[in-house]
């Protein structure tokens, strides 16, 4: 029989996917079932956009592109960053990618060498783990709680570095907490970085998508900061798989000569329609959804406080809550099943976030319509009264 790599035996599956399907099972057998589980925005991407990757196809624009990406859209992303942030950076910086997803490996691709070490919150995005195990390293995963908003001090950082690590990943607004991290602890942690001679590495994904504070980005604290950026969420692309990576000056060869290797280009008509993502109509329409997931937020989180879950902290971003439910249970994830089975509700239990107490938590996603969360929300007063 075939040997597998010894490698793949470290990478968990994303366990909710599992859920998702005993889900569409359901629905195939007639149930109806309210989908909290999903990351994923249900908006279509917008018009401008898909138009602009029309006129590309029709036009031929479909040849591979530069590995770090079409000139204009390097350039397109610098203008923004200018005018969202009102930070200058190099359009030479930014390499655009697949998806954050590209670029994050991208990032750790250039700056880990096996049995070296990199620094994630617990809980946290389940791939970061994975993909430092793919590339030989090792995640050094630090316990987070609602006292510091789910995200690591710059005290936790000081206490927890060691002579093998290598590179600290933060993300803000985070996944599954939704919680921001405060500037002055970001500007800390960048200082302390620096100091170790070390990378910083910070997720922007859900920036765009913040309700009460417009964050600022890492990159106006240092430019050795690699910033990780994607079309996914904000601009509601994520099938289109585009995002981007900035990166400091010197890294940009290197980067270069991965990208080339591992996957050529990011996909062009993907990369020609997000040329129209930053055109004042798109935004116009982002800035419309923006403000009906902050409705949902408004809406969902004292719905879920009031029946019982625990939020103690006020997620300020993404599409994300992550509530306590010992109250009910001390097994998230068989709890998501006995929802998903008797409530018909579809949640996402703790364990595919970590090791933290995950049995403690379920993480809701509002990406679905209003109507749905209240509906979804209905049932679960059912079910639990
Ligand atoms: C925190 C975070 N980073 C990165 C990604 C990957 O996004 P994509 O590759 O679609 O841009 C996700 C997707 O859910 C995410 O939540």
């Amino acid at each position: 029989m075939t040997r597998y790599s010894e490698r793949i035996r470290e990478i968990e599956p994303f366990r909710v996917m599992a859920l998702l399907a005993q889900a569409r099972a359901l629905e195939a057998a007639g149930k109806d079932i309210v989908h909290m589980e999903i990351g994923e925005p249900e908006f279509p991407t917008p018009e401008p956009v898909t138009r602009a990757a029309i006129r590309a196809i029709e036009k031929g624009d479909v040849h591979y592109t530069p590995a770090l990406g079409l000139p204009q859209l390097r350039e397109q992303i610098a203008d923004f960053y200018q005018q969202r942030y009102g930070v200058s950076v190099s359009p030479q910086r930014i390499v655009v990618t697949p998806g954050a997803s590209g670029a994050l490996l991208l990032a750790l691709g250039v700056l880990l060498d096996a049995g070296q070490q990199i620094m994630m919150a617990d809980p946290g995005y389940p791939c970061n783990r994975n993909f430092v195990r793919f590339l030989g390293g090792v995640p050094q995963v630090v316990n987070v709680g609602a006292e510091t908003d789910y995200q690591l001090t710059a005290a936790q950082v000081e206490q927890h570095w060691t002579t093998q690590t290598r590179a600290l990943m933060l993300a803000s607004p985070s996944n599954p907490t939704g919680t921001l991290i405060n500037e002055q602890a970001l500007a800390d942690i960048t200082r302390i970085v620096a100091q170790k001679k070390a990378a910083l590495i910070v997720d922007e994904i859900y920036h765009g998508l913040t309700y009460d504070s417009e964050p600022t980005t890492a990159l106006s604290f240092s430019e050795d900061t690699f910033v990780i950026n994607s079309f996914s969420k904000y601009f509601g692309m994520t099938g289109w798989r585009l995002g981007w990576l900035v990166a400091p000056e010197n890294a940009i060869n290197d980067i270069d000569k991965l990208a080339q290797n591992l996957f050529l280009a990011a996909p062009t008509p993907a990369q020609y329609a997000a040329l129209a993502a930053f055109e004042p109509e798109n935004l116009q329409i982002l800035e419309q959804r923006r403000q009906q997931f902050q409705q949902r937020r408004d809406y969902l989180l004292p719905a879920l406080r009031e029946l019982g879950f625990e939020l103690p902290v006020t997620p300020e971003g993404a599409f994300y809550l992550y509530a306590g439910c010992e109250k009910f249970t001390d097994d998230s994830s068989a709890f998501a099943q006995t929802l998903l089975h008797e409530a018909g509700v579809a949640v996402t239990p703790g364990r595919d976030f970590g090791d933290n107490q995950p049995e403690k938590f379920l993480r809701f996603s509002y990406t679905t319509s209003m109507e749905r969360l209240e509906e979804g929300v209905r049932r679960l007063q059912t079910y639990l009264a």
